[in-house]
């Protein structure tokens, strides 16, 4: 009889090991790594005079709405921010890093995010989609967002 065949341990490594997608709530150390996802998206439409002091400020009162999702390392790998006056809820950007898109990021940011507006009695959201943005149009509508017929978009800038 010859030598026995040596036991097969499967030892799943670390980032093998299956975890739950969830986002958490943006703190203010993930600013500049969010402030690079947006500057690296041109469809995020990202201005820089949201910067790192005012993203902060806006996380002390909204970190519930804005959203990160990590990856093994910790490093963002994905973000969204949100906004509420109190009545109605705005998303302003979304964005995933190229190589982690098609995994349901988005998915779980927009899902966490609607979640907190719920949380917060806010009933109604509403955010902008370039036009030539079939990802983010499809992403939207599959959260359950429709185009708002018979109305525009104004903005002003100060
Ligand atoms: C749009 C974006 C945020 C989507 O992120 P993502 O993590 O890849 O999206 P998800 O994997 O969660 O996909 C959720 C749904 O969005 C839709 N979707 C996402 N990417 C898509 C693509 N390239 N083409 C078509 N549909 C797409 C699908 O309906 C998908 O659901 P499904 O996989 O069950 O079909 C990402 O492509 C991105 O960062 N783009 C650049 C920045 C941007 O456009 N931001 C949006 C500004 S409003």
């Amino acid at each position: 009889m010859g030598a026995a065949a040596p036991a097969l341990i499967s030892r799943p490594r670390p980032e093998a090991v299956w975890r739950p997608l969830t986002s958490t709530p943006m703190a203010a150390a993930d600013v500049g790594q969010v402030i690079e996802l947006l500057r690296a998206a041109p469809q995020t439409a990202y201005c820089e005079w949201e910067d790192a002091a005012l993203l902060r400020g806006h996380l002390s009162h909204s970190a519930d709405l804005c959203r990160v999702v990590r990856d093994g390392s910790g490093r963002v790998v994905a973000a969204l921010i949100a906004g509420s006056f109190g009545v109605r809820g705005s998303i302003s950007h979304a964005v995933v890093a190229p190589g982690h898109r098609r995994s349901g990021l988005a998915r779980v940011m927009a899902t966490d995010a609607l979640a907190a507006f719920r949380r917060r009695g806010v009933r109604r959201v509403a955010l902008a989609v370039l036009d030539g943005n079939p990802a983010a149009a499809a992403l939207w509508t599959r959260a359950g967002f429709s185009p708002v017929h018979g109305e525009r978009t104004y903005e002003c800038d100060l």
